[in-house]
C-alpha cells in the first residue's frame, strides 16, 4: 500500500536519486539544491512511500514567496519514480502540496515546465493549471519553459 508522508532530511539521498532518475542532467537538481528547498522556512514538501517495501515512489516540493504582499505558491519539483507511474501517485502528491499551499494563505500558484515535456503538461493540464508564460532558455540557457498558474479556492 502506498501512503503519503513528510519529508524528512534523511530521505535527501533517496530523493536525490529518483530526481536524476526523472530528469536528465542540467534539469536534475543537485544535492544541495534539493537540501536547500527541503530545508527552506518556507517549503512544504510530501512523499509517497511504498508500505511493504518502504521504498519511496514520489515525491513533490513546493514553496511560497510574497508577490503585491500576498503568498502566491512555486512547484519546485514533482517527480514518481517510472515504475510507479500512471498509478494517480503524481494527482496524490499534487493534491496534497496544493492542500498544504492552501493551507498557508495561497491563492495562486505557479510552476515552470519544459516545453518539450508533453507528458507533464498535460498532468498540469489535467489538475487544472493553464500556460500563462514562455521563459526562453530556463533550463541550460537552450531550453524554453512554459509558466503555467492555477487559482486555488479560497
Ligand atoms: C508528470 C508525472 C509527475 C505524472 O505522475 P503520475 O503519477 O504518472 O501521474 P498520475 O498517474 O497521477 O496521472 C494523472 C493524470 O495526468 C495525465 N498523465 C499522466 N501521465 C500521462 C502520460 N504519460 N500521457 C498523457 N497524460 C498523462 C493524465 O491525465 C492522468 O490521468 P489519467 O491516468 O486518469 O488519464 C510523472 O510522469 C513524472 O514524474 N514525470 C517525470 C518528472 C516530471 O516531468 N515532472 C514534472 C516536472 S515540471
Amino acid at each position: 500500500m502506498i501512503r503519503l508522508r513528510g519529508v524528512e532530511i534523511a530521505d535527501l539521498d533517496a530523493l536525490f536519486a529518483i530526481d536524476r532518475e526523472c530528469f536528465r542532467p542540467g534539469i536534475a537538481y543537485s544535492r544541495v539544491e534539493l537540501r536547500y528547498y527541503l530545508s527552506h522556512p518556507r517549503s512544504v514538501s510530501i512523499l509517497a512511500e511504498d508500505d511493504a517495501t518502504q521504498t519511496i515512489a514520489g515525491f513533490a516540493i513546493a514553496n511560497t514567496y510574497l508577490e503585491k504582499g500576498s503568498p502566491v505558491g512555486h512547484i519546485i519539483t514533482i517527480d514518481v519514480r517510472s515504475a510507479n507511474r500512471r498509478w494517480g501517485l503524481g494527482r496524490m502528491l499534487m493534491d496534497a502540496i496544493l492542500a498544504q499551499l492552501s493551507a498557508a494563505g495561497t491563492a495562486v500558484v505557479r510552476l515552470e515546465v519544459a516545453v518539450d515535456n508533453a507528458v507533464a503538461q498535460a498532468f498540469y493540464q489535467g489538475l487544472g493549471f493553464g500556460q500563462t508564460g514562455r521563459i526562453r532558455g530556463y533550463y541550460m540557457g537552450t531550453l524554453d519553459a512554459l509558466v503555467m498558474e492555477k487559482r486555488l479556492n479560497p
